[in-house]
């Protein structure tokens, strides 16, 4: 089976095709650079943007794989959670091509894409089941325990921003352009370790995040500071450092209470090298094993996206209607069990 899939949550168009036999066939993304100049996603210009690109990307999807519309046995989309006016874009184009090609259409779950991301990699670089999820994006920031395919239980979740968007919003304090999670990265490698210490809120117990007080502070600590070029690397460095904190004490946290040894870590902010580190570190420590998918696969794209659908079509399920349906807001831990041996 051969599945067709289709990302348009927010900025990020991505196309994809998944082979049940020989995996990945094609992956291509377009991420939009529009956003910069607004400091944020203006969701009209996303959904305009999405327009423009993903026909020709699916085009080149097809070539890429050296298929045609004939090989292709379903398509998915992402349906949720997400901008509305971008997902429709991505579900309208789904549902019309699977119409005319006469494949069935299927409803993926953005954040089940990202969960499961790790086995989109090699056989002996993926976790079994159970693992503890670590899904940190521009948009979410969950602890998941994940039972097996299509069984998620949250064990804990940001009271107020996502960890991307504290990122995005401290770099552009910074002065960094949208999105400026990777480019405060950057930065902070030229910053002097321990110069500065900002707080890391809500440690104490539980499993739940809270990011909004710690980017106030920052943003009112800038204002106090000199604006050179040391002192904003050495901002950027204690930011990541109370971030990097943060996540690694609460997925030990996690991994103790649960005693499920495996953490996958996956959404765009997974890619930050010195969380990778801290968090390697920790489990080490506890006897347990980090799992990271590569870059391309931690940012949004299409190829969770098929690699789902292609699951979700051999579990017997499938869009039975003409009707466009999307799902702004769409948890995770309210998706159907998945019966299949993957
Ligand atoms: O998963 P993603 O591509 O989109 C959403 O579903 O939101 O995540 C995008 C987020 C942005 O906030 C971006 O700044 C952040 O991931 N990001 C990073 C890094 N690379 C991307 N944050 C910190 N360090 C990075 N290396
Ligand atoms: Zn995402």
């Amino acid at each position: 089976m051969r599945v067709l899939g289709i990302e348009t949550s927010c900025d990020d168009t991505g196309v994809a095709i998944y082979d049940d036999n020989t995996g990945l066939l094609a992956n291509n993304l377009y991420s939009q650079i529009l956003h910069a100049d607004y400091g944020g996603v203006v969701p009209e210009l996303a959904a305009r943007d999405h327009i423009k690109e993903i026909i020709p990307l699916i085009k080149k999807s097809l070539q890429d794989a050296k298929l045609t519309s004939k090989d292709i046995d379903g398509i998915a989309y992402t349906a949720g959670p997400g901008l509305v006016s971008s997902l429709l874009i991505g579900a309208n184009i789904a549902c019309s091509l699977a119409f005319a090609w006469n494949v069935p259409a299927i409803a993926i779950n953005h954040l089940e894409g990202h969960i499961l991301t790790p086995l989109l990699e090699e056989k002996d670089n993926q976790p079994n089941f159970p693992f503890i999820s670590l899904l940190i994006s521009g948009s979410h920031t969950q602890l998941i325990n994940v039972a097996n395919l299509g069984q998620y239980y949250l064990l804990g979740e940001s009271i107020d921003d996502a960890v991307g968007e504290a990122f995005d919003k401290t770099a552009n304090l910074l002065g960094l352009d949208y999105p400026g999670g990777l480019k405060l990265s950057i930065l902070a490698q030229r910053g002097i370790k321990d110069r500065f210490i900002f707080p890391r809120p809500m440690l104490k117990n539980g499993l739940d995040f809270s990011f909004s007080g710690l980017k106030t502070y920052v943003a009112n600590f800038i204002r106090k500071q000199t604006n050179d070029e040391q002192t904003r690397a050495d901002i950027a460095c204690a930011f990541e450092k109370a971030i990097s904190d943060i996540l690694t004490i609460k997925c030990e946290r996690a991994i103790k209470q649960t005693k499920i040894n495996q953490l996958v870590i996956s959404g765009g902010v997974s890619s930050n090298t010195t969380l990778r580190f801290y968090l390697k570190k920790m489990m080490i420590k506890c006897g347990g094993t980090l799992f990271c998918s590569r870059p391309e696969f931690c940012t949004d794209n299409g190829a969770m996206i098929a690699y789902v659908g292609l699951l979700r079509l051999k579990n017997g399920e499938k869009n039975y209607s003409l009707s466009v349906n999307v799902q702004p807001r769409w948890a995770v831990t309210d998706l159907l069990p998945i019966n299949i041996n993957n």
